[in-house]
């Protein structure tokens, strides 16, 4: 007797769960807003680019190693609290680098747009920007540590190259011509040397890059989908602090006192 094969009822293999590697790689392939290439081109005003960069430094920026602190504070084991203390003493004092703090550099480039500190350091924020923040906030305080350092140390450090700074195809210019190329520089007026950011970056990047890899691998075991939801939560919140910023910066008002001459 012939048997039908057609018949014979077959399990279909269920297709294999993408590592979590993977899973928060295609979510960082997304971390991209489609409003991005407007700070890359000329054409933006001076209150502009102050919109942009206080929700940038209010959000994250200035306290970004206040964040990377609460997790050391939840007790990692030791070769998490090494990774995280190295990328907090760096951030803050700059002393693995250039000697200046990140959120000093960054107040260097403000400087050198020549807008005034104060529209940066002080000023409304977007509804949006404050629900980031306050989720950022969240992660930073909740346990277990590893979806906080997932969140900070992978997504919101992390950018949409993160594939290829993995796999090491990512091509960067040598950081002389990056700073030259820099839209701030090149279109805005920036000074190159008041462009250290790119350098201390340069500096130490592809080894907090690597550590946060390492932390998060190492010790997700079991936290995994809490982990995958908080990074993709993070992305949806960060496309929406996006949409405000831009939606703030259309509706700047023209301020004379900070049009750069
Ligand atoms: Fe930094």
């Amino acid at each position: 007797m012939r048997v039908m094969l057609s018949a014979v009822p077959t399990r279909s293999t269920p297709p294999l769960k993408p590592s979590l590697q993977e899973q928060l790689l295609a979510i960082m392939d997304r971390k991209h807003h489609p409003a991005w290439p407007r700070f890359t081109e000329p054409g933006l005003t001076k209150e502009q680019l102050a919109v942009h960069f206080r929700h940038e430094y209010l959000t994250y920026v200035r306290d970004f190693p206040v964040l990377l602190a609460r997790l050391l504070g939840q007790s990692p084991p030791s070769d998490v609290r090494a990774a995280l203390a190295e990328n907090i003493f760096e951030e803050q004092t700059g002393k693995l680098s250039l000697g200046v703090s990140h959120p000093e550099l960054f107040l260097e480039m403000i400087d050198g747009l020549q807008i005034p500190r104060s529209s940066i350091e002080r000023g409304p924020l977007t509804p949006e920007a404050v629900a980031y923040r306050a989720f950022l906030d969240e992660v930073s305080f909740s346990t277990p540590w590893v979806v906080g350092a997932a969140v900070l140390t992978i997504f919101v450090e992390g950018s949409v190259h993160e594939r290829a700074e993995l796999s090491g195809t990512r091509e960067v210019l040598p950081v002389d011509e990056a700073v030259f190329a820099h839209p701030m520089v090149k279109h805005y007026g920036c000074p190159p040397e008041k462009l250290r950011l790119i350098r201390a970056h340069r500096a130490v990047e592809s080894g907090h890059r690597k550590d946060a890899w390492q932390m998060v691998s190492t010790h997700a075991q079991g936290h995994e989908n809490v982990i995958v939801r908080a990074v993709s939560q993070a992305l949806q919140a960060w496309l929406k602090y996006r949409d405000g910023v831009v939606r703030a910066m259309d509706a700047a008002p023209v301020n004379v006192s900070i049009v750069a001459a």
